[in-house]
């Protein structure tokens, strides 16, 4: 069969199909989606201030992003031709910039003005913005004064959706054996370019046929997954790891204990050890790809009631009325 529209599914954060591409068969499995592109329009992609096509957009191999990850991102939805929580990732990105020492040669109103540029140019209503600042290019030392001219890119593109029986059916987790970056090292809360310690543990989930794991700070207590945040239900309380935690601030986090909270929910920051997830009633992630995601296993133990609960389901559905303008 011919589809039109969303691919089957692209790992967090990447978005690689054009919105002109079908795929052919309606599979829902992870691999291979077969893409036709036929009508595929060129990608622009915002660089140095202009917007030129994908083939053009460049930087040096000298670019201290590319050779130390020194650097930092975003990852944006767009829904219904809306740039959701901007203002929220684009606080963020400043945040982690000036944790970094990296001064964005935009203000914030102009890089909210470049992102919603990209994305009308792309003709993009439903997708993602990927929003990089890179240190620039310098010297081959580590010296930031040797760097100059700090690269803002801005990708808008399409994304493709996680298949809907995860969302129906709730994910399988491992708990992962590397830690999670100690903050006193490198704050999770900093949204940087390096994402090893995420792709290590990302790779321990991948190596037991599961799509996230959980990080463990280097207190052993609950941290985050590779690339969302964590919650539980217990006896009716919604409780996720604080940011002492070793955790990115997750802007769907935020929007979802808002949401909790406008529902009547009790909403706990609170350490948390592998064992609470185990005992936990209901569990779920939140991040901009994955949206809200419940979680019916952790470690082949069985959460809850194996199944997505009433109080994930609710909180799934209030996102989805809150992502449309609703
Ligand atoms: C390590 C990590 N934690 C949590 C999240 C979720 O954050 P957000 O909801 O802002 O996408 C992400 C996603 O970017 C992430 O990379």
């Amino acid at each position: 069969m011919i589809g039109t529209g969303l691919a089957v599914y692209v790992d967090y954060g990447a978005t690689v199909n054009r919105f002109a591409c079908r795929f052919v068969s309606n599979s829902t499995k992870f691999s291979s989606p077969l893409f036709i592109c036929g009508t595929e329009m060129s990608l622009k992609v915002y660089i140095a201030g202009e917007l030129v096509d994908k083939a053009d957009a460049k930087v040096s191999v000298f670019d201290h992003g590319f050779l130390y990850g020194d650097g930092v991102f975003e990852g944006i939805r767009v829904y219904n031709g809306r740039v959701f929580l901007m203002d929220e990732h684009i606080e963020r990105l400043y945040e982690s910039a000036l944790a970094i020492r990296l001064e964005i040669p935009l203000s914030p109103a102009e890089m909210t003005e470049a992102v919603n540029k990209t994305v009308a140019a792309n003709g993009i209503t439903e997708g993602y913005v990927r929003l990089v600042i890179s240190r620039g290019a310098g010297t081959l030392g580590l010296d930031i004064r040797r760097t100059s001219d700090p690269q803002v890119i801005i990708i808008a593109d399409t994304i493709s959706l996680y298949p809907p029986e995860m969302y129906r059916d709730g994910l399988k987790v491992v708990t992962a054996s590397t830690i999670r970056n100690h903050a006193g090292a490198l704050s999770p809360r900093i949204k940087s370019l390096n994402y090893l310690n995420n792709i290590l543990a990302k790779i321990e989930a991948t190596d037991t046929g599961c799509i996230e794991a959980l990080m463990l700070n280097a207190q052993g207590e609950v941290a985050e997954c590779t690339g969302d945040n964590i919650f539980i239900v217990k006896d009716g309380v919604l409780k996720t790891p604080p940011p002492e935690a070793g955790i990115l601030e997750g802007i769907t986090r935020g929007a979802v204990m808002g949401l909790a909270r406008q529902a009547g929910l009790t909403v706990q920051e609170v350490a948390m050890v592998r064992h609470d997830i185990y005992i936990a009633d209901e569990c779920f992630l939140t991040g901009t790809a994955a949206e809200v995601i419940p979680v019916v296993d952790l470690d082949g133990r069985k959460i809850g009631s194996g199944t997505p609960g009433p109080v994930t389901k609710d909180l799934l559905e209030r996102f989805q009325t809150l992502k449309t303008g609703g």
